[in-house]
């Protein structure tokens, strides 16, 4: 039975969603997409929404700002039609929580990340009651299985949550207070989602943690470490590429290295976050290795599988870092070779250790420092990828690329390091598929490639 405020809108309310942060994040919006739709919700343009769900993160204060000024732009669609809200989700909304209302009064939902699977029936109660604010921010003590669309079409590459949260604490994060502790979710739970995954058309799965090295190693693990989940999942029939991100260096065991050079989808790619090349620097960071074990990690991977692409973060300018601690991670950088990295000066985040440090380093020098090494990697990321010239490689084509020239269709992929290749095709609609591809040149950030015999 429908009430009569559920009946004042008796059409398919139209919502838009805004994903800032990390791939969880991006996952979460794709789930709360699908769940939504089978509700008969409808997804549409940011000028045309009622409803609108913004994901955040903070893990620095550049992207926590970004939330704000969003916040501002969506006040002018409140203004004209008083009937539309805001949700937050995400890091931001569990540390600011109801906070926001305060401030944002057009916020009627807040959530956590275990509040997500609580979503769409919040979103529903709110559509139908005006008068209603709504937060889900609690932590739950297991991992809180979410509603699994029945049917349709799924894109070629999916990601697949494996776990929630982060025990580690390293000192300048702001994670573990906002995703909570480590919740590694049921092997089967996984398994089952996919499979489902693949029977609805996913290629690729890429599965999601905080730290999936040490899934399994929690108090709602099932006994099934990572190395056995991934035997399990690459077993799936029709897998193409299996992926993971992301991997604490501390926690990656033997099997995981072996895994590599053992299972055929298994992606030859790693993300491995050092931080840091300084073992100084890496103590006070928490990160619980040293410089010398983590070279021998990317050795031993190597090892296993010898074309591994590697990519990285590394933080710049943490508290205390002298010349000397930065110097050391350049080296480090150009001893690993690092196909790519993500580098960020290191930013104060509210109630981490490393707030309260001394010897902070001043802004022009952390990005001075940045600048050097922004270089380094452009230098390092060109070179990589001028050495797969000539060779040819399997793209799996995510959709069409921005680079048209007007005559023929270009296309963009990504082979199995995770190098993006841009190639021209005739084809009427490659997205999904796979196609050998000859590598011809190498860009900036990509490789431009030929497309060789019939995509599958
Ligand atoms: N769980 C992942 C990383 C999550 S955060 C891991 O451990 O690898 C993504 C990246 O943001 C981190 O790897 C780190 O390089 C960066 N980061 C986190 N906190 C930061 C801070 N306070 N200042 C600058 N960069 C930070
Ligand atoms: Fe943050 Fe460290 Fe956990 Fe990664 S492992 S999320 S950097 S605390
Ligand atoms: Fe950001 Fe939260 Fe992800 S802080 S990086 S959205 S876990």
């Amino acid at each position: 039975m429908r009430n009569a405020k559920q009946r004042r809108r008796p059409f398919s309310v139209r919502f838009h969603i805004l994903t800032f942060g990390c791939q969880m994040n991006v996952a979460d919006g794709d789930w709360l997409t699908q769940s939504l739709v089978s509700r008969g919700w409808t997804e549409t343009a940011e000028s045309d929404a009622q409803v609108y769900v913004v994901t955040t993160c903070s893990v620095r204060e550049k992207p926590e700002q970004k939330v704000y000024s969003l916040l501002g732009r969506l006040k002018a669609y409140v203004d004209r039609d008083p009937d539309v809200f805001v949700a937050v989700g995400g890091c931001v909304a569990q540390q600011i929580g109801e906070e926001f209302w305060n401030r944002f009064p057009f916020v009627r939902l807040v959530f956590g990340t275990d509040g997500t699977a609580m979503v769409p029936q919040a979103l529903e109660r709110l559509v139908a009651d005006p008068a209603l604010r709504v937060s889900l921010l609690d932590f739950l003590d297991h991992y809180p299985e979410r509603e699994q669309p029945e049917g349709g079409a799924v894109q070629a590459q999916a990601f697949v949550n494996i776990m929630q949260g982060c025990d580690n604490f390293c000192t300048y994060c702001i994670v573990p207070f906002t995703r909570g502790r480590q919740k590694s979710r049921a092997a089967g739970a996984v398994v089952a989602e996919c499979e489902a995954l693949m029977q609805r058309g996913a290629r690729e799965l890429t599965l999601l943690g905080q730290n999936v090295n040490s899934y399994g190693q929690d108090k709602h693990g099932d006994g099934t470490s990572f190395a056995d989940l991934l035997g399990r999942i690459a077993a799936i029939p029709g897998l193409l590429r299996l992926k993971f991100t992301t991997s604490h260096p501390k926690d990656i065991a033997p099997e995981v290295v072996t895994a590599f050079g053992a299972l055929p989808s298994l992606c030859p790619q790693l993300h491995l976050p050092v931080q840091s090349g300084s073992d100084a620097v890496l103590k006070a960071m928490g990160r619980k290795y040293t410089r010398a074990r983590y070279l021998q990690t990317v050795r031993d991977l190597r090892q296993a599988c010898p074309h591994i692409a590697l990519t990285t973060d590394i933080i710049v300018g943490f508290p205390g870092e002298t010349v000397r601690d930065f110097e050391d991670t350049l080296e480090l950088m150009r001893e690993v070779g690092f196909e790519s990295s993500f580098s960020f000066k290191y930013s104060d985040r509210p109630g981490v250790r490393a707030e309260k440090m001394d010897f902070k380093v001043p802004e022009e020098e952390k990005a001075r420092r940045l600048a050097i090494l922004q270089e380094l990697q452009d230098r390092m990321t060109l070179e990589s990828l001028a050495a797969q010239v000539g060779s040819e490689t399997d793209v799996l084509v995510e959709g069409q690329s921005r680079m048209q020239d007007g005559e023929h269709v270009f296309w963009r992929g990504r082979d199995g390091g995770g190098r993006i290749v841009n190639f021209s095709s005739p084809a009427p609609d490659l997205t999904g598929r796979m196609v050998r591809v000859r590598i011809v040149d190498a860009k900036k950030h990509s490789l431009t490639g030929e497309i060789r015999g019939e995509p599958w």
